[in-house]
């Protein structure tokens, strides 16, 4: 039996993640800062096989050692987990407005170019 780690699984990206090894027939632990909030994350637990073969356990970035015991045993981790570092901002689009304005014009036009 395989069992993969998926780091911060409320997250867009871990989400998919939980889903698709589940629906591979995976047994899958992935961590949240907060395993008992069931509004945030209740939803993993409908996703196909999590009754049987997810664990939801509670792991934050921001304290040493707490993904210790998450990881144990475990044959692979998908690190996807991600602390936003910014404050809450209501105004945070007029905020991006003036950061853009800032910008010289020459710059804008290079995030432009296609890569
Ligand atoms: N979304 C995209 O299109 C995209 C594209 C390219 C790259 N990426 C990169 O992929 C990563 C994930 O992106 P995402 O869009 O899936 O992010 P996301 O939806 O914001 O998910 C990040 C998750 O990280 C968890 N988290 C936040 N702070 C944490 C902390 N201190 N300790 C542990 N877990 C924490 C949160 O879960 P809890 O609140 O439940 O703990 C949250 O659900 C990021 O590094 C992002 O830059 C994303």
């Amino acid at each position: 039996m395989v069992v993969y780690c998926v780091t911060g699984g409320t997250g867009f990206i871990a989400a998919y993640l939980v889903k698709t090894l589940l629906e591979k027939g995976h047994t899958v632990r992935t961590t949240v800062r907060d395993p008992e909030d069931v509004g945030k994350v209740g939803f993993l637990l409908e996703f196909n096989g999590a009754k049987e073969r997810l664990k939801i356990m509670k792991a934050d970035l921001r304290i040493e050692g707490s993904f210790d015991g998450v990881l144990q045993g475990v044959d692979g981790v998908f690190h996807v987990a991600s602390p936003v570092l910014v404050p809450y901002d209501d105004n945070i689009q007029a905020k991006l407005l003036i950061m853009l304005r800032s910008i010289p014009v020459f710059q804008l036009n290079f995030l432009n170019f296609p890569t």
